[in-house]
């Protein structure tokens, strides 16, 4: 089965062909991330016309890409939900249409599901192929909207069982890379300047949250006081300056300490969820912050059961995993929806 897979939730036009849910014939990602380097985070009204720009021509080279005409797609998947309205909107219109021009069926897939799903494509990388998560699993989804805890009993079942008070861990190392005056997205610049830096120089604290839960909102205030702390000054000093004020060295120290600290309350909560799901038989870790070394050093020995990554190249947005979550869903007995009725839903949840 072949199908084409839509994203547009945030700020990547991403279209790509996917067999059986596993087979990447193209994967074509477009992303906005140049232009919003400048302004150091999204703008939503030009992230939906940045998608209006390229979403036709993107999914034209994923068919071209894949060597398929349009007789060759069996079904059209795309995300509807969660995401920023405008951005949204654009994929789900395009896709609603290119369902009635083509006669094509049509699924709409939950972002987070298809984060998940990533953890189920083929890289051409043997280590990959043979890391299929098994079920009952533990999905760690890291994104730059999302830190949730979810356990998945089988294919296409969902059950939150921790999430995040406040901001995403992806949106902590975005803010967390604006204090130190790192380039967007913060994510693999805080990686890259942690290289040159001292993980044990600057003790951060790890949030008190019950249960499963996260918090990473107190972990930016830390990094924050901690900096103004480091250059003495006031803590009403603006936070976009303190930037000049920090040494190379002081920035890298600060990037590792950080990485190190976000890293540890993840996996110390993985610890805490697999004590919890004793009949888990795998850990699946998906999102845009699955990419990160460290991350994906440490939360190996966090038990016995295999912990599975998606291919760095797909931890981030794209068509393909939505068009592989879609195939499961499918054989998860998931019937089309109207391409006439299709709605957006930016927050809803994904169980
Ligand atoms: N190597 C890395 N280490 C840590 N964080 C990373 C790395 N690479 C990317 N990120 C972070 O991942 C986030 C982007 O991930 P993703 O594209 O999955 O998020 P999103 O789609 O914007 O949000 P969501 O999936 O929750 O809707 C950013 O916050 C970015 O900083
Ligand atoms: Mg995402």
């Amino acid at each position: 089965m072949l199908i084409l897979g839509i994203e547009t939730s945030c700020d990547e036009t991403a279209a790509a062909v996917v067999r059986d849910g596993r087979e990447i014939l193209s994967n074509v990602v477009v992303s906005q991330i140049d232009i919003f380097a400048e302004y150091g985070g999204v703008i939503p009204e030009v992230a939906a016309r940045s998608h209006l720009e390229v979403v036709l021509p993107v999914i034209d080279k994923a068919l071209t890409d894949a060597a398929c005409s349009w007789d060759d797609i069996d079904a059209i998947a795309v995300t509807h939900a969660p995401g920023l309205l405008g951005s949204l909107l654009i994929g789900t219109l395009t896709a609603r249409t290119l369902a009635v021009i083509h006669n094509k069926p049509l699924y709409a897939v939950h972002h987070l599901k298809s984060h998940v799903y990533a953890n189920w494509l083929c890289g051409g990388d043997e280590q990959n192929d043979s890391n299929v998560p098994q079920f009952p699993l533990l999905a760690l989804v890291v994104s730059g909207g999302h830190t949730q805890i979810l356990y998945m009993p089988q294919h296409n079942r969902f059950e939150i069982i921790g999430t995040t008070h406040d901001d995403a861990v992806g949106e902590c190392f975005d803010k967390v890379a604006k204090i130190l005056g790192l380039p967007y997205p913060g994510g693999p610049s805080i990686t890259k300047a942690a290289l040159a830096g001292d993980q044990n120089r600057y003790k951060l604290p790890h949030p008190k949250v019950d249960g499963l839960d996260f918090s990473f909102s107190g972990l930016k205030t830390a990094v924050l006081r901690a900096v103004q702390k480091e250059v003495r000054v006031e803590i009403s000093y603006p936070s976009h300056k303190l930037q000049d004020l920090l040494t190379p060295q002081q920035v890298a120290d600060f990037a590792a300490s950080f990485q190190k600290t976000a890293v540890d309350i993840l996996c110390e909560k993985m610890r805490a969820a697999l004590a919890e799901y004793p009949d888990v038989q795998s850990v699946a870790v998906a999102g845009g912050v699955s990419a990160n070394t460290i991350l994906r050093e440490k939360m190996k020995d966090i038990s016995s059961v295999p912990v599975c990554f998606p291919l760095a190249s797909l931890s981030g947005d794209n068509g393909a995993m939505v068009a592989a979550a879609c195939y499961y869903e499918i054989m998860s007995g998931v019937k089309p929806t109207d391409p006439y009725t299709l709605n957006i839903y930016p927050r809803i949840p994904i169980a």
